[in-house]
């Protein structure tokens, strides 16, 4: 039996259908309730619906073999797991965003607010630009518009939360999809039912565009 990660939400939703595209359905998934945990014995899989960013952990830890993580909780956390797909799902880019005119002073420290502490910092280092980092756990774009941060580090998708607050996108980090992730040690021990699930995902499940 393999034991699969899931992201609780609209995302797991759609990586779910690439799995059962490949050939691991478990239809018991779709039925309306609030079960978290449903398995298919012929096909030898067990899913399991896990909040979106802790996915990495429970794969990390081994209570999954594989899971589906974004890859800004992959550089964010940097567990110690194996990335072995891109799912070509999930899209995205972590992005600087400030209101609109914001034009940065570099003789002053940079307050940016940000969930992703470490995405930031590692960013601005690389810059060599003095930060002042504000950890926020949610709504980040309120930060610059009442004036507690100068900028924010974020998930930008459609662009359409930045743009009904009159903010503005200033620089990409990073382009963002979901990954298939692996327990090193349950790579090593389940190689070939893995392997043969990401084949056939890379075959029949992953829809390029
Ligand atoms: C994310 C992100 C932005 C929004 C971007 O928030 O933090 O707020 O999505 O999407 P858009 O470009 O399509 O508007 P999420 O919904 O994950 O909630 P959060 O506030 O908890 O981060």
């Amino acid at each position: 039996m393999i034991n699969i990660a899931l992201p609780k939400g609209r995302l797991g939703e759609k990586v779910y259908s690439m799995f059962e595209a490949a050939g691991y359905e478990c239809p018991s998934i779709k039925e309306n309730n609030r079960k978290l945990i449903f398995e298919n014995s012929d096909c030898g899989v067990r899913y399991f619906w896990v909040k979106p960013s802790d996915v990495a952990i429970y794969v990390e830890r081994g209570a999954a073999d594989i899971g589906v993580a974004g890859k800004d909780i992959l550089l964010e956390y940097s567990p110690d797991v194996f990335e072995l797909l891109d799912m070509n799902t999930g899209k995205c880019r972590m992005a600087v965003a400030a209101k609109k005119g914001f034009h940065d002073n570099t003789d002053k420290t940079l307050r940016v607010a940000t969930k992703f502490v470490n995405i930031a910092t590692r960013f601005y280092a690389d810059k060599c630009r003095d930060i002042d980092i504000i950890k926020l756990n949610g709504s980040i774009e309120l930060a610059p518009i009442l004036g507690l941060s100068d900028v924010i580090v974020d998930i930008v998708e459609t662009g359409t939360t930045l743009r009904e607050n009159d903010l503005e996108p200033i620089e990409t980090i990073v382009q963002i999809s979901s990954r298939l992730i692996a327990n090193k040690a349950r790579f090593r021990f389940k190689a070939d039912k893995i392997e043969e699930i990401v084949n056939n995902i890379k075959r029949y499940g992953i829809k390029n565009d």
